[in-house]
């Protein structure tokens, strides 16, 4: 197995040292991987000049499976858009065309008090939310800032085709086949075409899927309903914007965004590995990051990009196990548990094994 790691900026570099420790103390069981670092996002930048140089271009190219860490921060914020950290995530995305992104939010029941609703409003909650990860306003044309009477006038443009909403829609009624047979699809087709066409293939698609209950929800609503009555729902698929937004908001249903992990593949099951939370530069380097997302997203790269899904499994009941002994990253922290660092949560994970 040739992984390309990517750490990334802020604690990406800290929360990827503890996902690969746990990935090496799982060598000899069928774990046998070999890591090839690469820059990517302002690290890049700083040491290239660019987000994205060629020779991380090439690995992404030639590795099996991707596993990053975070990129972004406040330091490369003022730079031209080309230098942006983000950029760098994103282009990856594009090259090894990425489009589906897997954001399971579930609630370990350790972690009810952890979640900033009632206890009785997220238990048991196990939602996937399916976003497209490489159209949408993230990269449609034109885009830009320009003048315009004598006044700066920025634009960006939101665009779907047909086969790119009909791609990320199978993968969404396939995962919701597999699970609880629903699925939810988030548009805003009150008011935008592009989300209109996403409707109306959604439901087109729905004709191969007679076993999966289909249902819309203005993006609005369901923003509302997820936090309302979020265990109303089984898998969500919406579009790049909506589902950036939408997961973020979901991570909190399950405790803290450093618990929520994703998966990023593409149609030959090629896929980047990440959690879904950013570079958190307000803690980075103080050993006080979350690395759980990270060790998740670990887990789910072993069970689509290699097939192990009893090791995916064994990292997953690791994490239940040190929750259920009481550690606590400061993020999820509530008197009576035991709070611990970035590093004493990797130790921990390592000895739950
Ligand atoms: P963020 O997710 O980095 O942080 C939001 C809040 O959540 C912060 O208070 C942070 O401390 C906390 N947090 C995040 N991850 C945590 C973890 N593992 N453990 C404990 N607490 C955690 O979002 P932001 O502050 O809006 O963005 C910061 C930078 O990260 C920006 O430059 C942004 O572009 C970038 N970003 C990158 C990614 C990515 O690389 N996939 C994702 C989102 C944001
Ligand atoms: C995410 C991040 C990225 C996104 C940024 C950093 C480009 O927020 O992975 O959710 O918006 O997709
Ligand atoms: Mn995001």
């Amino acid at each position: 197995m040739k992984i390309c790691v990517l750490p990334g900026d802020g604690i990406g570099p800290e929360i990827i040292d503890q996902t690969l420790r746990v990935l090496e103390a799982m060598r000899g069981d069928g774990v046998n991987f070999e890591a090839e670092f690469a820059l990517v996002g302002g690290a890049a930048v700083d040491a290239t000049g660019k987000p994205l140089p060629e020779a991380t271009s090439r690995l992404a190219d030639e590795a099996d499976a991707l596993l990053l860490g975070a990129v972004g921060g406040p330091k490369w914020d003022s730079y031209p858009r080309d230098q942006r950290p983000e950029l760098g995530l994103l282009g990856i995305r594009k090259q090894l065309q990425l489009f589906a992104n897997l954001r399971p939010a579930i609630l370990y029941p350790e972690l009810a008090n952890a979640s900033s609703l009632k206890p009785e409003i997220v238990a048991g909650l196990d939602i996937l939310i399916v976003r497209e990860l490489t159209g949408d306003i993230y990269f449609g044309q034109p885009r830009g800032i320009r003048e315009e009477n004598g006044e700066r006038v920025g634009f960006n443009t939101m665009i779907y085709s047909e086969s790119e909403i009909r791609r990320i829609g199978k993968v969404a009624f396939e995962a919701a086949r597999k699970r609880g047979k629903k699925l939810c699809s988030v548009d805003k087709m009150n008011v935008l075409e592009t989300t209109q066409l996403w409707r109306d293939v959604m439901i087109e698609l729905s004709a191969d899927y007679p076993d999966v209950e289909l249902t819309h929800m203005l993006v609005d609503n369901a923003a509302m309903q997820l936090v309302r009555a979020p265990k109303q729902f089984d898998v969500m698929v919406t579009g790049n914007m909506f589902g950036d937004i939408l997961s973020d908001e979901a991570s909190m249903l399950t405790g803290s965004i450093g618990m929520l992990p994703s998966a990023s593949l593409n149609a030959e099951g090629k896929g980047m590995y990440e959690p879904s939370h950013g570079s958190a530069p307000d803690i980075a380097g103080k050993n006080l990051a979350n690395p759980l997302a990270t060790m998740l997203s670990a887990a789910m790269m072993l069970r689509y990009s290699f097939n192990l899904e009893a090791q995916a499994a064994r990292i997953e009941n690791a994490v239940k196990k040190v929750l259920a002994a009481g550690y606590r990253t400061g993020d999820i922290y509530e008197p009576g548990t035991r709070r611990v660092g970035t590093k004493e949560m990797g130790d921990a994970v390592i000895a739950a094994l």
